[in-house]
This record gives structure tokens, C-alpha cells and sequence, in this order.
């Protein structure tokens, strides 16, 4: 026990110190006390009798100041009094005082001499045969003659008495300080140190049980995370690593993180990946004195932020967090994750204005209801088009500066907020290979006619080497709009459109999530859930009900929320045998809720979860159960993992995530998937109950199939969908993406020039 045989002595020295600091100032200021309350005693009766002294002297007798001075015996400290003539000379001393002083005090003391030259009180202490001793010396006059002086002596060896006390307490103190701690630090921090060291050996030694949660020490709670984060690391590797191998052994095609990242080594040559987005991965806000973190609710960065991760790239997204500004250096950049550094954002401010205009204008009330065919109409300003123009000029000169030291740099421009950047860039940079990927559906060529500014849309896409979807009739889609849009040659073989000498490819691209079925890519949170998090799961539902079913969305009018409702209350119409045994959680995170169609639709579901639940709630039960905030992925785990039903029903979606993260968080195979036929995901997992979210009915069933199909046919359903989810996951995403944007040939003009050039050009920035 080294450490506390160290820890002991330093402890001591450490409270010695202190407590000999404190002993000697409380001790001298004792002793500075007693002094002069001997110094006022001796005052006090010098005075006394200085009248009976001086009447004694000047009767001349010699018995008078004899018989004043021996009325002073035993006294326990006060030793005696003397008098002295005007020479110096004693004449009358306390019997049994000469005894006690030194032969020159027996003479004339100095105090006493002073005392008659000066005429005034002196006073002093000295050392009497080895005994400290105090002498007050008064003196004596009469009718302005001087007769002598009356001296009165003190034994102050009791002064000393204190110093010895505080010395004493001053040890015990010590001691008992000492101990005690020793047994705290024992108790408290021995222990758990202990535990942890040992948790730390099951780990470094592969110990399946350590590889969950460290011990729970309640004084160490950053230590623990810390642990807990190495944990996490060590174990990601580990799963990597072993998966690797196996992949290789079986020869197997499936991508992963590590295939990935040689992947692109080899694609990149050398240079850098740049990604651009309009939402952030991180943002980091203040919480009083303390700064915090958290991932948007957003399916772009769920996707995104594994590839970046891989590549240790830069990604370039709006700064929307009220601590961005201070976690970031001067030109906005900041490492991430931030507690795992592994590539670098890069932040870009927008004015209120151009957030206005450009994100919540242009982005949002125009080209996303565009896109989505649900019902609710896209709104055009040319003020929002201006902004949308010049945010995408700002952002575009941030993406130049960025790359402007490396040579050929890839570009992954993402999603509808962009689509003027692919021609921004290359114009600069003819070098850069550029992609853009639409996160989004494309609606058919009419729809999108619309657009006042469609030409301007199509033609800055068009200036990416690469566009990609999701799916195959989003890429057709698009085709059929430029066709109609603009003049260009497509090349209905290749999908590829020709315009001003330049080809961009359009290809489907399948995004997914990082799931490889082995828990790689995989957070902690991805670990069973612990009972503590399904209690706590049970008590926001009022209790436990036999089947749930679960929703998870961003409020959004295009998931199809409302109807999902009124598919649950059907359900209790059809089938009442469900009352009080099915509950519904609806996990809403508020977005974009400065639109007011956003705000219209929190209304609508809040009103509509109310209305049913009034309906049918009994006793704590109620059918549906709305958490409408932001949960972050960790948070979602354990309800995906208890759901025995997932609802994807929107009205239009590009893709939708959570259909692939509720698969992947299904370890146990369980669980059944209810998809709209309106959703990406729906051309992946045939596997799904596949439902039209207008037909209430319809959705009803489908919920009614998925709590009472045969436990074999949900598995092996559920396993049929793991596979698809684990080989097309996001990183044969990106892998595939990246891999197509190598192959572009830079420079020079392609083969087929006919059609360039027969349209107006439009303008650029
Ligand atoms: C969709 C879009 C993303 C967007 C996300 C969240 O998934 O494709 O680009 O980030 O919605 O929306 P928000 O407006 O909050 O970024």
C-alpha cells in the first residue's frame, strides 16, 4: 500500500504544518494577553500603595515600609513588593522575595533605577533564579522630592502554561485530522478506486462483463465517462476489427467503416473530402456555467456524420448553436465529435435575414413542400430566392477558402438548400470533383414546373459531376424535369444529362445507417437497455402496457403523423379487445417552428393524441402517449428495442432513417416494421407491413397483423430486413457515391457537344 503510506505522511506533514501555524499565533497572542493583564495587576496595587509607601518613607523609620512590604507573603504569583530609597537602595522588601531574585535584582533592579531617575512607571520582565519573572517599578515622591520607589514583583511563570496546552491540542488535532481522513479516503475513495481499476483489468483482458457500463461511482463522474468513452472506443474497435477479419475470412463484399476508410484513401489520392450541409452535426449551447453538446434531429447527419467520421474530412454547415461562436476557433472551426475528435466542422453565420429567407423561406415554405407531394403548397418570394441565392454564393466562397490548398478535393454537396453550389464551385474549381446529393424526393416534372426559378435550380445542379437520389424514379424524375426545362441532351442509357459540354451523372444512391449487425458504428446506448432505462421508459407511459407501438419523427406535415393517430384509434374500434393493453408513444422532435404550418401541425397531433385519448383512456391508461422533444439517439434506443411495433407512415419521404435505425437497433429479431409504401425505404424492405398512410383502415390492420403474427415469421421477417439494412448500409452509401465521383473524368469537354449552348445562359454568381 504505497499509496497510503504516502498518502498518510503527506497528510500529516500537511495538517502538521497548519495546525502548528495556527498554535503558535493563538498561543503568542494568549501570552500577549497575560502579560498585560500582569503588567495591569501590577499597576493596579503598585498604586495602592503608593501612599502608604511614600508616608512610610517619609516617617524615616525603617519599620514603616518593612511592615507595608511584608503584608504581601503568600501570594501565589505575586512574588512581593520592595521599596526602594532615592539612591537605588532597597529598604524594605517582602520576606522570602530577596530569595527568589537574582543576586543583581536583590540591588537595584534597572527597572527601579529607571523608574526613580526618569519618574515615571517602568516595568519589565526577566529571568529570577531560572523563574520567569515580572517587576513594576512606581515612583515615590513627596512635595516634589524624590523618596524612592515601590516595586512589585510577579512570578509569570505561569504564562508559559498555554503555550504547552496549544502544542498538546495542536497534536491530538493533528491526528484525529489525519485519521479520520484516512479512513474517508479509505471508505470513499479506496474502494471505488478498486472497483474501477478492476473494471479497467476485465477490459483490458476482453472480459465480456466490463464491456458495458464502468462502475457507477458517484465522486468521479467525469472519470467515469471517461471510462466510459474509452470503453465505447476500445469496443468499436474490437467489433471492427473482429469483423474485419471475418468479413475477409468469408470473402465477404459487405462494406464497413474500415473498407471505407482504404476505400477512399485510395479514391481521395491524397486529398481532402469536403462536405457541405446547411445543418450541423454538432451544435453547442450553455447551460449556466456549463457548455453542452447535442446532434440535430436530422436523417442527412445521421447519415453523414459515420462517412466524415471515416475520412477526416472537413464538413461545412450553418453555426446554429448559442455556444457555437466559443467553441469554435476565429475561423469558425471546431474538431468533432467533441468528445472524440475525428474531423473538422467548419461553422458559417447567417444573419437573421438571410436564416429567414434562405432556410426558413426559400428551403422550407418553397422547395421542400415542392418536393413532397403532401398537399400542403410551396410558397415562392423573390425576396426568399434573393436570399437563397446569396446564401449559397456564402457559402460557396467559405467551401473555395476551405479547399483552396488542396488539388482535385472532392465535394458532397447536401440537399435541397444547395442546389446552386455544384455550379458556383466548379466554376471556380474545375479541379474539384463535385456531387450533390438531394436527401429528398423529386416530384415529376409538372410538379416541380412550378418553381419560378426551376431553370436556375437545374442548371446549378447541373454543374456537379454527379447528382444522386435515393431511389431510381426520383432519378427519373429529375431527368424528365430537365428535359423539359432545359435544353440538353440526356442520355436515357447512361442517366446522364449533357449540357454545355459537361456531363453529370444521375444515379440512385440508397442512404442508410451505419448498422453492420456486429456493433460497429455502435454508441454504448446500443448495449442492451438496462433495466433502470426500461423503468424509467415504463414510468413515462404510466405503466406497462402489454403491446407498444412507436412513432419517431422530426413534427414535420409530410411524416404523416395525424393520419398514424387516427390509424391507432381505428384500430381500438376494430379491435376493443385492444383497450387498455395497446399504447401508442409518439416521439416528436419540434422543427422548424417558426412556419407556421409547423406550428399548425404540433396543433393538429397534440389535438388529435387528446381527442382519441379522451376517448379511450381508462384508470393511468392512455392509448397514446406524445413526448414532443428532442431525443437524442441514445435516448430513442430503448424504445425502438421495446417497441413491438414501429409506424413509418409518411406521405412522402426521400428515404426515411428511422425505418432502417429501428431494424438495426433490433438485435433480439423481434419487433415488426409498418412502412409507408410512400417512404425510399420501402423499395429496400419488402419485409415491412407495407401501407398506404391515407387508408385508416389499412394502417389499423396492419398494427392488428403486427402484434399477432406468428413469432417465427416476425423474426424471420425481422432478420430479412437486418440483412438488407447491414449490407446496404451507409457505408456502401457513401463508398459507392464516392466511388462513382472518382471515376468523373476532369476537364476537357465530353464526347457529344451537339446540344450544347442552345439555351439562354442563366445567369451565374
Ligand atoms: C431532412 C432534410 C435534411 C434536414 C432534416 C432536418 O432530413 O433532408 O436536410 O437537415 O430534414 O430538418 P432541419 O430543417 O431541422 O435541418
Amino acid at each position: 500500500m504505497h499509496l497510503s503510506r504516502r498518502l498518510m505522511l503527506s497528510l500529516f506533514g500537511g495538517v502538521a504544518v497548519v495546525s502548528m501555524v495556527f498554535t503558535l499565533y493563538q498561543a503568542a497572542a494568549e501570552m500577549h494577553a497575560m502579560r498585560a493583564e500582569v503588567e495591569r495587576q501590577a499597576l493596579v496595587l503598585a498604586e495602592s500603595q503608593q501612599k502608604a509607601a511614600e508616608l512610610a518613607l517619609e516617617d524615616g523609620s525603617g519599620g514603616g515600609p518593612q511592615a507595608l512590604a511584608s503584608q504581601f507573603q503568600n501570594h501565589e504569583q505575586m512574588a512581593g513588593i520592595a521599596i526602594y530609597g532615592a539612591n537605588g537602595q532597597p529598604l524594605a522588601m517582602t520576606p522570602g522575595l530577596a530569595s527568589r531574585l537574582e543576586s543583581g535584582v536583590v540591588g537595584t533592579p534597572p527597572a527601579v533605577a529607571r523608574a526613580v531617575r526618569e519618574g515615571r512607571v517602568r516595568g519589565e520582565f526577566f529571568r529570577g533564579r531560572g523563574v520567569p519573572m515580572h517587576i513594576l517599578a512606581l515612583p515615590l515622591s513627596a512635595d516634589g522630592r524624590r523618596l524612592g520607589s515601590i516595586a512589585v514583583f510577579h512570578n509569570v511563570a505561569f504564562i508559559a502554561a498555554p503555550v504547552l496546552r496549544h502544542a498538546l491540542t495542536s497534536v491530538i488535532q493533528t491526528l484525529l485530522i489525519v485519521g479520520m481522513t484516512l479512513l474517508i479516503v479509505r471508505w470513499s475513495l479506496g474502494k471505488p478506486l478498486r472497483h474501477m481499476a478492476q473494471w479497467l483489468h476485465d477490459l483490458r483482458i476482453g472480459d465480456a462483463s466490463a464491456s458495458g457500463q464502468p462502475p457507477q461511482e458517484e465522486i468521479f463522474p467525469p472519470l467515469a465517462r471517461e471510462m466510459k468513452s474509452l470503453a465505447t472506443s476500445l469496443h468499436v474497435a474490437r467489433a471492427a476489427a473482429e469483423e474485419e477479419a471475418r468479413l475477409r475470412n468469408a470473402a465477404s463484399s459487405q462494406w464497413t467503416a474500415e473498407r471505407l476508410r482504404i476505400a477512399m484513401q485510395g479514391k481521395l489520392n491524397g486529398s481532402r473530402l469536403f462536405a457541405v450541409s446547411n445543418r450541423e452535426p454538432y451544435e453547442h449551447s450553455r447551460k449556466g456555467d456549463r457548455l453542452a453538446w447535442s446532434v440535430p434531429p436530422s436523417g442527412l447527419v445521421t447519415a453523414l456524420e459515420p462517412v466524415l467520421r471515416t475520412s477526416d474530412g472537413t464538413w461545412i454547415a450553418q453555426a446554429t448553436g448559442d455556444a457555437d461562436k466559443e467553441t469554435a476557433d476565429d475561423f469558425g472551426r471546431v474538431r468533432v465529435p467533441p468528445d472524440h475528435p475525428q474531423y473538422t466542422l467548419r461553422r458559417v453565420w447567417l444573419s437573421k435575414e438571410e436564416q429567414a429567407g434562405f432556410y426558413f423561406g426559400f428551403a422550407n415554405e418553397g422547395i421542400w413542400p415542392l418536393c413532397h407531394m403532401a398537399h400542403t403548397r410551396p410558397v415562392f418570394r423573390s425576396g426568399d430566392w434573393e436570399y437563397y441565392r446569396s446564401v449559397n454564393r456564402k457559402f460557396a466562397a467559405v467551401l473555395l477558402d476551405e479547399m483552396s490548398a488542396e488539388a482535385e478535393p472532392m465535394v458532397l454537396v447536401q440537399d435541397y438548400h444547395f442546389a446552386l453550389l455544384p455550379r458556383m464551385i466548379k466554376e471556380r474549381r474545375p479541379d474539384a470533383r463535385v456531387a450533390i446529393f438531394w436527401h429528398i424526393p423529386w416530384p415529376n416534372a409538372e410538379a416541380f414546373g412550378i418553381c419560378p426559378w426551376q431553370r436556375d435550380l437545374l442548371d446549378g445542379m447541373l454543374g456537379a459531376d454527379l447528382v444522386g437520389f435515393h431511389i431510381q424514379a426520383h432519378c427519373n424524375n429529375f431527368l424528365e424535369t430537365v428535359d423539359r426545362a432545359l435544353e440538353s441532351r440526356i442520355d436515357w442509357e447512361h442517366f446522364a444529362v449533357n449540357r454545355y459540354d459537361r456531363l453529370t451523372t444521375v444515379r440512385p444512391f440508397p442512404i442508410s445507417v451505419a448498422s453492420n449487425g456486429n456493433g460497429e458504428g455502435a454508441t454504448s446506448a446500443d448495449a442492451d437497455a438496462s433495466a433502470a432505462e426500461r423503468a424509467a421508459l415504463y414510468r413515462d407511459l404510466g405503466g406497462k402496457p402489454l403491446f407498444i407501438g412507436l412513432g419517431v419523427d422530426r413534427l414535420d406535415y409530410t411524416k404523416g403523423i395525424p393520419e398514424r393517430l387516427r390509424g391507432v384509434e381505428r384500430l381500438f374500434d376494430l379491435y376493443p379487445g385492444y383497450r387498455e393493453k395497446f399504447t401508442f408513444v409518439q416521439i416528436g422532435a419540434p422543427s422548424r417552428t417558426h412556419i407556421r404550418r409547423y406550428r399548425d401541425l404540433i396543433s393538429e397531433v397534440e389535438d388529435e393524441a387528446e381527442r382519441i385519448n379522451r376517448r379511450f383512456r381508462a384508470g393511468a391508461w392512455r392509448p397514446i402517449v406524445c413526448l414532443n422533444r428532442h431525443h437524442s439517439h441514445a435516448e430513442i434506443q430503448p424504445y425502438y428495442r421495446e417497441a413491438d411495433a414501429c409506424l413509418v407512415t409518411s406521405l412522402d419521404d426521400g428515404m426515411n432513417l428511422v425505418a432502417k435505425e429501428y431494424i438495426a437497433a433490433r438485435r433480439d429479431g423481434q419487433g415488426a416494421l409498418i412502412l409507408s409504401r410512400f417512404t425510399g425505404a420501402s423499395h429496400e424492405l419488402a419485409d415491412a407491413l407495407i401501407v398506404n398512410p391515407y387508408d385508416t383502415d389499412e394502417l389499423a390492420q396492419a398494427i392488428h397483423t403486427a402484434l399477432t403474427m406468428a413469432p417465427a415469421e416476425r423474426n424471420a421477417r425481422m432478420q430479412r430486413m437486418r440483412a438488407v439494412v447491414q449490407e446496404n448500409n451507409v457505408y456502401r452509401w457513401a463508398g459507392n457515391l464516392i466511388g462513382e465521383l472518382a471515376t468523373v473524368r476532369l476537364a476537357g469537354p465530353t464526347q457529344d457537344t451537339r446540344h450544347s449552348r442552345r439555351d439562354a445562359p442563366v445567369p451565374t454568381w
